[in-house]
Formats: C-alpha cells, structure tokens, sequence
C-alpha cells in the first residue's frame, strides 16, 4: 500500500506539476497541429497529433497515480501561443528537453527517496517517451527549416504511439514490443 498523501507532499506536488505539463503540451500540440495542416506540413502535423496523444496518456498515467497517493489530479489549461510552424517546433522541442533534463529526472530522484515506485515509472516512462518526441521535433525542425516538403513533414503521414507509456516511433514495426514498457507492438495507436 502506498503512504497516505500528508507523507508524500513532494511526490503529489511533482505529480500535479507534471499533470499540468502534461495536459497544457497536449492542448498546445492540437493547436500546433491545426496550425502545420493550414502550412501544408501535414506531416508535422500528424507528428504533433501523435506527441498530443502521448502527452495525454502521461497525464492519465500521473492521474491515476494521484489517486493511488489519496490525491486528486486538477489543472488550469493555458491559451498556447500558436506562431510559424517552425517556431512551434522549437518551442515544442525546448518544453520536451526541459521535462527529459530538468523536470523528470528530478521528480524521479525526489519518488526514488520517497520509495513510490508507482510515482517514479509514471515520471519515466514519460520521460523516456519525450525523448521520442525531442528525437522527432529536431528531425522536423531540420525539413521545415529548410522548406523541404518532399519529406515525411510534408505529407500526412502514420505515427504509432504506445498506448501505455506514449513511446512515439514513425516506423511500422520496429520491434516486437515497446522498448520502454514492453507493451505488446499490435497494441500501439495509429495516429496520423
Ligand atoms: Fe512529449
Ligand atoms: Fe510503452
């Protein structure tokens, strides 16, 4: 049984503050989405989608972890300022690094005291699926830079998310089973 919530404050403030990141990157990536349709990076667009969903699955991942910690998981959701696609890129780029070098290594270290390690795989599994998106965004950011739409950032185009951890992959099939959680490939989301 997990400790009641008065034990871990850090651990359920770490957890609102990554549901709110969480939930805000998934707001932000539908309007950044809509944004690189209206350019003609379809592409782009479909890898905004795909990053949106698994942003989505960290939030409900952190929520019901909250639960589980006797907490309960609320946010505001902000206005996202929704620029070139380019620049949308970039900025999505740089939240993805903040949360893989600041804020998740951070929270981890802080469950891993704790000793909850439900609270510690909900921040990795997050963090090791942001490094996906940061991998992809900077692949982006190199064909929207430099204009090139005879790319996969150009046509609309599958992206697989796993439906558990939210690990992002643009190829079919690269292994049998998620590298980070081991969920089963067939189970992954097609999002385009
Ligand atoms: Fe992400
Ligand atoms: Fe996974």
């Amino acid at each position: 049984m997990p400790n009641s919530v008065l034990e871990n404050t850090a651990t359920v403030a770490n957890l609102l503050a990554a549901y709110e990141g969480e939930s805000n990157a998934h707001a932000k990536y539908v309007g950044f989405a809509a944004k690189a349709d209206a350019e003609g990076w379809h592409g782009a667009a479909s890898l905004f989608r795909a990053a949106a969903r698994a942003e989505e699955i960290h939030a409900k991942n952190h929520a019901r972890v909250l639960k589980q910690l006797g907490a309960e998981a609320q946010c505001e959701i902000h206005a996202a300022e929704v620029k070139s696609t380019l620049e949308n890129l970039k900025a999505a780029l740089a939240g993805e690094l903040y949360e893989i070098e600041t804020m998740y290594p951070a929270s981890i270290a802080e469950a891993t005291e704790s000793d909850l390690p439900i609270a510690k795989r909900s921040f990795a599994w997050a963090m090791e699926a942001e490094k996906t998106h940061a991998q992809l965004y900077a692949e982006a950011i190199e064909l929207v830079a430099k204009s090139v739409k005879e790319s996969w950032a150009g046509s609309a185009c599958d992206f697989y998310v796993c439906a558990a951890c939210g690990y992002t992959t643009r190829t079919a099939k690269e292994q049998e089973r998620c590298p980070v959680c081991n969920l089963a490939f067939d189970k992954f989301e097609v999002i385009r």
